[in-house]
């Protein structure tokens, strides 16, 4: 079960945010602010108590806080992202996570790592090599990992931005794959929930305390969610998607 989330609120600045989308266009503010309140309030829905940070102008995808961190039971960990505009994200969030956990462990240089890269699976994490996180990046969290008696696993993307574009595990071992991942043997002994590609944004949702919460308007992901027993919750993240970015990174969840 999770109690608490930790988000941010899109700065004016995320029209500037990283994006490799080339056809939907630059993401309204207004518009933004208005889905990031749906997205905490679905969160809320769930049962958590969402604890909201302050806009940071200064980095445009600061909003994604997922990215910039690894909250586990036993410590919390702070990232080193790929992205080099993106590095600087990490000093406010461990200010913010130092009041909240005693456990604190950094990954750092020449390591890289994002929190999109990293799926939670009980105490095992998978974690994606992609154009974001290197390989020691990943030796590095696995190390931490280790100290506190959990254990985590590399695989290497071919396409997707990160490993959660198109894999969440929604717990009981049931997993949604989508793209590279299907047919993956890595993931062959979980029950897969396939998405095919036209939905394949919606591959990055979350299971937040028996419910999973969907990007709005996935038809064939909503039912196939449900079909496995869950309440499925949708919100609109239409404007983070122009940053390329999942319904997932703009929570820290615990
Ligand atoms: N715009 C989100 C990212 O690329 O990190």
């Amino acid at each position: 079960m999770f109690t608490n989330a930790i988000v941010r609120t899109p700065g004016r600045s995320i029209v500037e945010g990283l994006s490799n989308s080339k056809t939907l266009g630059l993401p309204n503010y207004k518009q933004a602010i208005i889905q990031h309140q749906s997205y905490i309030d679905a969160l809320t829905k769930c049962g958590l108590d969402v604890h909201v940070l302050e806009p940071c102008e200064e980095y445009p995808d600061s909003t994604f806080v997922e990215d910039v961190a690894l909250i586990t039971p036993n410590c919390a960990i702070i990232t080193r992202p790929g992205a080099p505009s993106r590095r600087g994200e990490v000093y406010d969030i461990e200010f913010v996570l130092k009041q909240r956990f005693n456990n604190i462990e950094v990954i750092d240089a020449p390591g890289t790592i994002e929190g999109g890269d990293i799926m939670m699976v009980g105490d095992h994490y998978f974690i994606g090599l992609s154009e974001r996180t290197n390989l020691e990046g990943a030796r590095q969290i696995i190390k931490i990992l280790k100290k506190y008696d959990m254990s985590g696993s590399t695989i290497s993307l071919k396409k997707v931005l990160h490993l959660k574009t198109g894999l969440s595990y929604l717990e009981k071992n049931n997993l949604v794959v989508c793209g590279e991942f299907i047919n993956d043997s890595c993931f062959e002994k979980y029950n897969q929930i396939e998405i095919p590609e036209n939905e394949s944004y919606a591959a990055n949702c979350i299971w937040v305390n028996e419910s999973v919460i969907i990007p709005l308007g996935y038809p064939t992901v909503k039912q196939r969610i449900m079909n496995a027993g869950y309440t499925v919750i949708e919100t609109d993240v239409s404007e983070f998607e122009k940053l390329d970015g999942g319904l997932s990174c703009l929570s820290l969840r615990y």
